[in-house]
């Protein structure tokens, strides 16, 4: 029997349009020998659109119509047997579509709500990570409420970690509200921006040179395996938005031009943080390598990563045999097995 597979794509996040180019990818990857697939995309609104609507965003990249309410379409979501929710940043990679099918009962691709809302949270997952012994810059937790009645305690936060810093909303993604502060004065600016994006922000210090970024592919749910380790380079001063989305100004290494042992550290390090976080499924783990001292860091943890064809993730999983289509398969029936 063929296994019913609702794919959800789209969402509320800034990483809409990066979820539909994945979700056609994924689309056209699972065999449809072993499995019935319907795709829904959720709009910017955070409706589900009907099947005709949802093709043509599929095929346009624009999400338009009316569609329906979350609540209305779980209900009708009963018949699957598992859901992907090809899902990016808040509203899809936090725990809140993870509790809404944990609710219906429906099992689904990749962490469940803990797993999710852990790592989506970058002081969440720091603390996790500190408790499991995994490297870390040095980081500060601030609130709105904290840079509204006492900014000066903020700012003396900042001094203590030293310039320069970043500053980030807590629960973002594809760098957006993110700023390098190099000197005091631009501290408030980068604050401003970031509150306006978040309650809780995180002040990090910035590795002593500029870090080399390499990143690894974890798989599986209670015994997860790691991927080759790749990296990332680009001209920019650091990875912000414009360069992870304009064509052709990061380049993507794989696997990583790492020694050895610092290749396995990374590999060792990312199972670590995944059982800590407790994730399933699949997560990409992303990493500050600091050339000059030897310095590994972990940045963070992406529970669904971008997965178009030429992502990093099953690009990772290429290298290492398993192919695209593969991969998908295997994230599916991680969903169907019993945990
Ligand atoms: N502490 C840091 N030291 C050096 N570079 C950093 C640091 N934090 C962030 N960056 C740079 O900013 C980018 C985006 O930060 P990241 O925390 O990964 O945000 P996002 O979750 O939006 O991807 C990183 O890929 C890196 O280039
Ligand atoms: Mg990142």
């Amino acid at each position: 029997m063929k296994k019913r597979i609702l794919l959800l794509a789209g969402g509320q996040s800034g990483e809409h349009e990066v979820s539909l180019m994945s979700a056609r990818s994924v689309l056209a990857a699972l065999p449809r020998d072993q499995f019935d697939v319907t795709p829904v995309v959720i709009s910017k609104q955070g409706r589900w659109l009907p099947p005709t609507d949802t093709a043509r965003a599929l095929e346009t990249g624009e999400a338009q119509g009316g569609g329906d309410l979350v609540l209305h379409r779980v209900a009708s979501a009963e018949g699957y047997d598992a859901v992907f929710p090809l899902l990016h940043g808040p509203m899809g990679e936090d725990g809140t579509i993870q509790g809404l099918l944990t609710l219906a009962g429906i099992p689904f691709v990749g962490s469940g709500v803990l797993g999710s809302a852990a790592s989506m949270d970058k002081v969440m997952t720091k603390q996790v990570l500190a408790s499991a012994g995994v490297p870390q810059v040095a980081w500060k937790l601030a609130t709105r409420r904290d840079w509204k009645d006492r900014p000066e305690s903020v700012k003396q936060s900042a001094e203590e970690l030293g310039f320069p810093l970043f500053v980030k909303p807590a629960n973002l993604g594809s760098s957006v509200g993110i700023s390098k502060v190099s000197r005091p004065e631009e501290l408030t600016a980068a604050l401003d921006l970031a509150f306006s994006l978040d309650r809780r922000v995180i002040l990090e210090a910035m590795t002593r040179h500029k870090p080399r970024e390499v990143e690894v592919g974890i798989l599986g749910n209670d015994a997860p395996i790691a991927s080759p380790v790749g990296e990332l380079s680009f001209d920019a001063d650091f990875y912000d938005y414009e360069t992870k989305y304009t064509a052709g100004r990061a380049q993507m290494h794989i696997p990583a031009r790492l020694p050895q042992d610092v290749a396995k550290r990374v590999r060792d390090l990312a199972l670590t943080a995944f059982r800590a976080l407790d994730c399933a499924g699949l997560s990409r783990v992303d990493f500050f390598y600091v050339e000059e001292t030897g310095e590994l860091f972990l940045n963070e943890v992406n529970t669904m990563p971008g997965f178009t064809t030429t992502s990093m993730y099953p690009k990772l999983f290429e290298a290492a045999g398993i192919s695209y289509s593969d991969l998908v398969t295997r994230l599916v029936n991680l969903a169907l097995e019993e945990r």
